[in-house]
């Protein structure tokens, strides 16, 4: 019954158009039969009357609507969970109040009377049953012999994804060669692991070429026209856009609101998932991609994109800044009724920095910025040149400013160009860039200050029209153009590089920023080395607590240094993540972790994990030392290094030159005094930043013997040798081993000793009651780090 009043309304829209309206009653007929030869489409938008759909879809479908009415015929549904009731007359005032034309792409003659038709042509469905869906699809199918295509908007939480999809793919999928298209909104899960379980459940009902997961920033202006602007250009740039011409690429979305209002989403997402892993990193993949030979082909452009993401190394904890604004946590704590000593860490401010591992990105940072309440609403990829120029004479070209004293650059402006900046800009010392002949020179003030240059140094270009991104990205979608919305197989690959992260930042204390303008330059970071620092020091205490090692946080004591202590996996587990977090730390202090790693089978389950962790850990900022080693070749099975080698560094990106093992074999052979192997050990070690060792890693033997110092031997008390010859002990006076000191472990930033297992289990009871302890009876006990950090762990086996 609502249909055939539908259908009565197209009638009378479809004939305002061509010959206006008083002519309806006699050409009803010849329109129908010209109506009946289109096409039809049907779009239905589950979430029909959420902010969403007014704001932006019911808009963006009129205009998809203005655009294909003469070749299509159109069916639209607003559907909704509530009943017709009441949705009838909500969704009705929406197309009232909220679609006009004046927001129309083609707002001129006719839109006034074409909106009225496409208003009466929208009806509201109540969508909760799986009745209900299988009612609205038989209703779809009358029309089947020439059906063009269905397409679904999903403007709902993404847990009801499934549940909604199981429904269409039950009796929605058209039999006929008609598509069928279900448009998804993000979030797309929290991390890899629930995007993955997302995807598997979504796939169990829709195939991935129907599936449409929309990133609206890919429909903006100035982000759709990355790629054209590059293949245009390709010919101009193709040898600048790489490592040897690119000193950096900033990829930034300022906003200046806050979260207000939106916390209890906000506060489980925080920055980095609610855009950094979704918008910047699209948009990174349209700078840094390999260019499709053919840019219609989509699986070429998805190949591309793909590659791209797994060359892209996983954001490790010290190649990120993160801050929050203050109050956001009085904010948070109101909107969701906490109590004034509950606390939330989640960042509103991130700067990260992204690496590929590909010959033409190497080593070039892809500087990731985003943050909540910061002094401007803007968005902008910058790519800044590395400039070789020297300049001789003092004046640039036509007496402009000395070309030196400037950056080579190119920006997109992809926030809202047009209104101050134009869309594209390029340094006109660069080559002159082409672009599309409908691009032209706007009208902005040249002398608008562009980080710190004119306007008027640049080339500038600007579209004709900045049209609202969902209205462009419906068009793509009705069009069949999967690349700007994003794949099962690019979303995993995206989240697989901040998954890491984010656990790392779990309980880490982001740096408090006073928000607006008056931050100043308080959130201004560095990029070197790999790694990602604030430039002013830290001193208000929220940051200085996060430099507090975790273990002030570990409650249990051994021998008055912390424990930690459970199963075997737990404890290797905690110890791996006690490892990480320091290694970031060291990394982001000086640049480098150096830790000396012990022989023996205990290590062996803590070197599995770690290799575990591989994408996580630091490993290419790391620097690996041997705490002790057998006098034999390193290839041999008992050398400390060969284990170590087998069971970890084969498997982690540990830089060659970074591994150090012990010198046992010389001119002389093994471990021959002569050839002062020790001392070059040791002179190796003064080399590390205030020659000391960040973390040393002990095992201890069932007589209490750490590194090679052995019970009654005289090395246990060496006092000035960093390292020294060893032997297994009094019976033996042959030196068949190399070994760091006391001293030397002592003067290390943490030592960690690890104890694992039944057989040590006596020897642990000891140590619980020898007091003091004595060194020359028990070496474990000598280990006792003044300056630095010590931490005992000890599995229940070995404890009890
Ligand atoms: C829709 O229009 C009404 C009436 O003009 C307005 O009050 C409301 O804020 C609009 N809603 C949105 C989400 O823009
Ligand atoms: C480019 O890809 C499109 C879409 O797959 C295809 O139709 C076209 O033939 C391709 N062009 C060339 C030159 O390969
Ligand atoms: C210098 O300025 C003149 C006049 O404005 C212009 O025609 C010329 O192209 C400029 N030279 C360069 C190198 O841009
Ligand atoms: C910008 O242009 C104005 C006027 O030509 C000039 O005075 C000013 O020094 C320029 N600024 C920079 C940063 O080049």
């Amino acid at each position: 019954m609502m249909k055939a009043i539908h259908m009565q309304l197209l009638k009378v829209a479809s004939c305002c158009l061509v010959i206006g309206c008083l002519a309806i009653a006699v050409l009803v007929h010849g329109s129908e039969k010209a109506k009946a030869d289109r096409p039809v489409v049907s779009v239905v938008i589950v979430g029909g009357t959420g902010d969403l759909s007014t704001r932006y879809l019911w808009q963006g479908f009129y205009s998809l609507y203005q655009g294909q009415k003469d070749k299509f015929s159109f069916d639209f549904y607003g559907a909704a969970r509530m009943p017709a009731s009441e949705g009838d007359g909500q969704l009705a005032s929406i197309l009232k109040h909220n679609v006009s034309c004046s927001k129309s792409v083609q707002p001129g003659l006719g839109c006034q009377t074409l909106l009225d038709a496409y208003r009466a042509m929208v009806s509201y469905r109540k969508l909760k049953t799986a009745d209900d869906y299988a009612d609205l699809c038989k209703e779809m199918e009358q029309e089947e012999a020439k059906e063009h295509g269905r397409l679904f908007y999903l403007s709902v939480p993404p847990f009801a994804y499934a549940g909604i999809a199981k429904n269409i793919a039950k009796g929605c999928r058209p039999e006929s060669r008609a598509w069928l298209r279900v448009v998804l909104e993000k979030p797309f899960g929290h991390d890899h692991g629930s995007a993955e379980e997302l995807a598997t459940q979504l796939s169990a009902h829709l195939r991935e070429e129907e599936i449409y997961r929309i990133d609206h920033y890919l429909g903006k202006i100035g982000v759709q026209s990355i790629l054209p602007f590059r293949m245009l250009n390709d010919g101009n740039y193709k040898d600048l856009w790489n490592r040897e011409h690119i000193e950096r690429v900033e990829i930034v979305m300022k906003e200046k609101i806050d979260s207000k209002g939106r916390l209890e989403f906000y506060n489980e997402y925080g920055v980095i998932r609610d855009v950094m892993q979704n918008h910047l990193t699209e948009i990174f993949t349209l700078v840094a991609m390999e260019m499709p030979a053919n840019i219609s082909s989509r699986r070429e452009f998805l190949n591309n994109k793909i590659r791209l993401l797994q060359q892209t190394q996983p954001v490790k904890p010290h190649q990120a800044v993160i801050g929050q604004y203050d109050g956001y946590v009085d904010q948070w704590r109101e909107e969701l009724g906490k109590g004034p000593s509950d606390e939330t860490l989640v960042p509103t401010f991130t700067a990260a920095a992204l690496y590929v591992e590909n010959p033409r990105w190497k080593g070039v940072p892809f500087v990731l910025v985003a943050g909540k309440k910061l002094d401007e609403r803007l968005g902008y990829v910058r790519v800044v040149f590395k400039d070789n120029a020297v300049c001789v004479t003092k004046a640039g070209r036509n007496g402009s400013v000395n070309r030196c004293s400037k950056h080579q650059q190119m920006i997109f402006y992809t926030g809202n160009p047009g209104l101050k900046y134009p869309a594209i800009l390029v340094s006109d010392h660069l080559p002159k860039p082409m672009l599309p002949t409908s691009w032209s020179v706007p009208n902005n003030d040249p002398n608008t200050d562009i980080f710190g240059s004119n306007l008027s140094d640049f080339y500038y270009f600007s579209p004709p029209k900045d049209q609202d991104a969902y209205t462009s990205l419906i068009a793509s979608c009705f069009h069949g153009d999967q690349k700007m919305f994003v794949g099962t197989d690019d979303l995993m690959a995206s989240w697989r590089i901040w998954t890491p992260l984010l656990q790392s930042l779990e309980n880490k204390r982001p740096r408090i920023y006073t928000g607006g303008e008056d931050t100043g330059t308080w959130l201004d970071f560095r990029v070197k080395d790999r790694t990602v620092k604030y430039i002013h020091e830290q001193e208000d205490p929220w940051e200085s607590a996060d430099a507090a090692p975790v273990f002030q946080s570990i409650t249990d004591r051994f021998r008055s240094r912390p424990l930690v202590t459970g199963k075997e996996e737990s404890v290797v587990a905690q110890l791996a993540q006690h490892l990480l977090s320091i290694a970031a730390e060291s990394i982001q202090k000086r640049g480098s972790f150096h830790i000396a790693f012990p022989g023996g089978s205990t290590p062996r389950s803590l070197f599995a994990h770690l290799a575990k962790l591989s994408n996580l850990f630091p490993w290419e900022d790391t620097f690996v030392w041997m705490v002790d080693e057998r006098c034999v070749p390193l290839t041999d099975d008992h050398s400390n290094f060969k284990q170590l080698h087998d069971s970890l560094l084969q498997f982690v990106n540990v830089p060659y030159l970074n591994i150090n093992p012990m010198p046992v074999k010389l001119a002389n052979g093994f471990c021959d005094a002569s050839d002062k192997g020790a001392e070059t050990y040791e002179d190796d070690l003064r080399q590390i930043p205030d020659g000391r060792l960040d973390y040393v890693l002990l095992g201890m033997g069932a007589d209490g013997h750490v590194a090679s110092l052995f019970p009654n031997h005289p090395t246990v008390g060496e006092k000035s040798a960093k390292v020294t010859l060893s032997d297994g002990g009094p019976k033996n006076n042959v030196p068949d081993r190399m070994t760091l000191t006391l001293p030397t472990i002592n003067n290390a930033r943490h030592a960690g000793v690890l104890i694992l297992g039944k057989g040590k289990r006596d020897m642990v009871s000891t140590l619980k009651t020898e007091g003091v302890g004595d060194p020359l009876r028990y070496p474990v006990t000598g280990v006792d780090l003044k300056k630095g950090e010590q931490v005992w762990y000890i599995d229940h086996e070995a404890l009890v």
